[in-house]
Parts: C-alpha cells; sequence; structure tokens
C-alpha cells in the first residue's frame, strides 16, 4: 500500500517540471487529495491539467492566507518544489528570487513546524549549491561537503539557505523535513519558455537538455558554453521522482540526500547523444566560459542514498533521452507557443 493512499499531499511548486511528473505519480497512488500551489512563475497550468485528485491554487507559497488555508485543512506530506528558475534569472533580478526562493521555504517551514499530523516535508534542494569549485576535475559531492560563502549566483544562495533553515527547524521545532539535493533532471515535461519573462533569453533556453533537444529538432545550431568542457551528472525525471517518494518514506528527518546518477557527462558528449538520436545536422557551436559558473565540472555521489534510502537512478541516458525527444515532438506545437510568447519582450525571433 503506497504511504499517500487516503492522504492530503501538498505539492509547492507542482505545475512545474519536476512537479507535474510527482503529481501524476502521486495521483495514481488514490490519495484524497494533492493540493498544488503554483504561482505560474516558470510553469504553465497545461502541465497539470486533468490530473486526477488536483486542488490547484494559483499564488505564491508565501501568501500567508494560502498557507493558512491549507493548514486550516491539514496535510499529510509536503513537498517544496518551488523556486524562482533558475541561476541566470536569479542573477539578473535577485530580489524577485528572493521573494520565490527564500521566502517561500521559510514560510512554508515555519507555518507547518509544530503541525503534528505532517509527517514528513520533502525540500529541493540544489546539488550545485555545494558543488565544489572544480575547473579541470571533478570528485563526486558527497553530501556533507563542506559549503562555501562565494555562491554562484542568488539562486544558489536561496536554495542553500532553504537547507539551513530545514536544517534549523528541525533541530529547534523537530520539524520532519528532509532534504532532497538533485543534480541536474532532465525529461518530459520540462517546457522552454514556461511561465513569466524572467529577463533574459534563459526564461526561454532553460536547461541544456530541453534546450539541445529541441534545437536538435528544429536544426538550429547547438551552443556548447564553457568551451564544452563542462560536465554535468544528468538523472532522468522518473528516477527524481522515486527518489522524492523515497525520501517522504524512508528519509530521517533533518537529514539530506543525494539524488543523482552518479555518472559524469560532458555537456559535448551529451550533445552529440542528442544529435545521434534526433538524427539532425545541426550545429555545434563554442562558445567561452561563463564568468559567473565557478564550478564547471560536477557530479553526486550516490553511496548515501543508495544505503539509507535504498535509491538509485537506474534510466539509461540513452532510453531516457529518447522519451524526452519523443515527449518534445508530440508536444512540439504547445512548445513552440510558449517560446513565442516571449518573442516581443526579446525581439528575436525564435
Ligand atoms: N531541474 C533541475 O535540474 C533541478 C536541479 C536542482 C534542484 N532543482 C530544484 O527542483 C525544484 C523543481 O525544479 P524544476 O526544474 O521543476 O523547476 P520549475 O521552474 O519547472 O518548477 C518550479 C515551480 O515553482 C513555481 N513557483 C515559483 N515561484 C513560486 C512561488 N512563490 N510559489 C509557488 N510556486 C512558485 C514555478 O511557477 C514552477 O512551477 C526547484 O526547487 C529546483 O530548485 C531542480
Amino acid at each position: 500500500m503506497s504511504i499517500f493512499e487516503n492522504k492530503k499531499i501538498l505539492i509547492a511548486g507542482g505545475a512545474g517540471f519536476v512537479g507535474s511528473n510527482l503529481t501524476k505519480a502521486i495521483s495514481s497512488q488514490f490519495p484524497a487529495t494533492i493540493f498544488v500551489v503554483d504561482n505560474l512563475m516558470s510553469s504553465e497550468k497545461e502541465n497539470i491539467q486533468g490530473i486526477p485528485n488536483v486542488d490547484f491554487i494559483q499564488g505564491t507559497i508565501a501568501d500567508d492566507a494560502i498557507l493558512e488555508k491549507l493548514y486550516s485543512e491539514g496535510v499529510d506530506y509536503i513537498f517544496h518544489l518551488s523556486t524562482y528558475h533558475g541561476n541566470q534569472s536569479s542573477i539578473h533580478d535577485p530580489i524577485a528570487d528572493h521573494d520565490n526562493n527564500l521566502i517561500t521555504s521559510i514560510k512554508l517551514f515555519d507555518k507547518f513546524k509544530n503541525d503534528q499530523r505532517v509527517k514528513k516535508i520533502v525540500y529541493s534542494a540544489a546539488g550545485c549549491a555545494v558543488a565544489e569549485k572544480s575547473v579541470l576535475e571533478a570528485s563526486a559531492t558527497v553530501e556533507e561537503d563542506i559549503v562555501s560563502l562565494k555562491m554562484d549566483s542568488p539562486y544558489s544562495i536561496s536554495k542553500i539557505v532553504g537547507e539551513f533553515y530545514a536544517v534549523y527547524y528541525h533541530k529547534q521545532h523537530q520539524t520532519p523535513i528532509v532534504r532532497a539535493r538533485f543534480q541536474n533532471v532532465y525529461g518530459p515535461g520540462e517546457v522552454l519558455g514556461a511561465g513569466q519573462w524572467r529577463g533574459t533569453p534563459a526564461t526561454v533556453w532553460r536547461n541544456v537538455t530541453p534546450t539541445f533537444i529541441y534545437k536538435a529538432i528544429m536544426g538550429m545550431p547547438m551552443q556548447l558554453e564553457n568551451a564544452g568542457s563542462g560536465s554535468r551528472d544528468f538523472i532522468f525525471v522518473d528516477d527524481i521522482v522515486r527518489g522524492l517518494i523515497s525520501c517522504a518514506e524512508f528519509g530521517s528527518a533533518g537529514d539530506v540526500y543525494n539524488l543523482a546518477s552518479g555518472k559524469e557527462t560532458t555537456i559535448k558528449e551529451w550533445a552529440e547523444l542528442i544529435l545521434k538520436l534526433t538524427d539532425s545536422k545541426s550545429t555545434l557551436e563554442i562558445l567561452p566560459r561563463r564568468d559567473w559558473d565557478t564550478s564547471i565540472k560536477r557530479f553526486g555521489s550516490t553511496v548515501k542514498s543508495k544505503e539509507i534510502l535504498n535509491f538509485e537512478a537506474h534510466t539509461d541516458a540513452e532510453v531516457g533521452l529518447k522519451k524526452t525527444i519523443e515527449w518534445t515532438k508530440s508536444n512540439i506545437l504547445f512548445i513552440k507557443s510558449c517560446i513565442e510568447k516571449h518573442k516581443n519582450i526579446l525581439g528575436v525571433d525564435y
């Protein structure tokens, strides 16, 4: 029997890429209700349309009235996935990041800090905030690695402060918060251009995987930032969803777990695999190093999550990418419409 059967679940940021995949997965496990709270800052409500048992509340999770409504309803599990997406948007507008990525965490934790009905709060932490500052070679980031004061972006600051608060509320109030630290997630449901304009082209070109897949399908040149030498740990969204659910079920309150594949892949290798799987003639353009990015190469250790959560990412990269490419092709008109809504602001024709 699922831990979610007949239970009330809150998913903050549940209309987003990871959130909508999690919402779908939990919806199939007979919950009483899933409250999805999302202000659609970087998502579209189509992501969660038609999913059974969803009560969608459009607004910010920092809104006192929304928090009070949820508190009086009572919830059993909380997943906090809301964020101001992503690094570059936060560099452009640190205050918007603060309002949607930092205040959100403290207000949510504070509201539910002593609520005995809540069995677990799972906070989506970011691997980039603890990744070593490595240009030439990376070693697997472990959960207990030392955190630097030199963060690359307000996004990273907010994500790590969210972790500080998670640890604080657990220590002070025994609030059952578990931190799930993601590496780079890819998969169906990440819509380029989703949500509101956030000040830079990164509103459209979110993460490297959906961007490369779209450009490969469209025959557009694909840009390799950081001279293509950067590396990441790519993890398929179905694996992340399983990992989040494992954190809710088996994670120790107050603790942190990497959700990673443990495999380091260079951005160039990733681009070449996408070119092969899409049978694309797109060219690769080498761009210089991103001036704000100091952890060029990174991947996560899987030892602790395997040992304690019994969690392993098992989706093979080719299988995960093929599913993502298929999803992109079937949703290409929707994705194009989300990209094109920013065309006038950006003044560039996509
Ligand atoms: N995708 C990744 O590779 C990755 C890596 C590390 C960590 N994470 C974390 O995972 C979580 C989900 O990321 P994602 O990739 O699905 O991003 P996303 O942008 O698709 O989802 C974030 C959601 O939060 C919503 N949101 C923004 N401000 C809000 C607010 N004030 N109140 C309520 N909702 C708000 C957005 O509209 C969006 O639906 C985030 O917390 C992110 O920091 C993601």
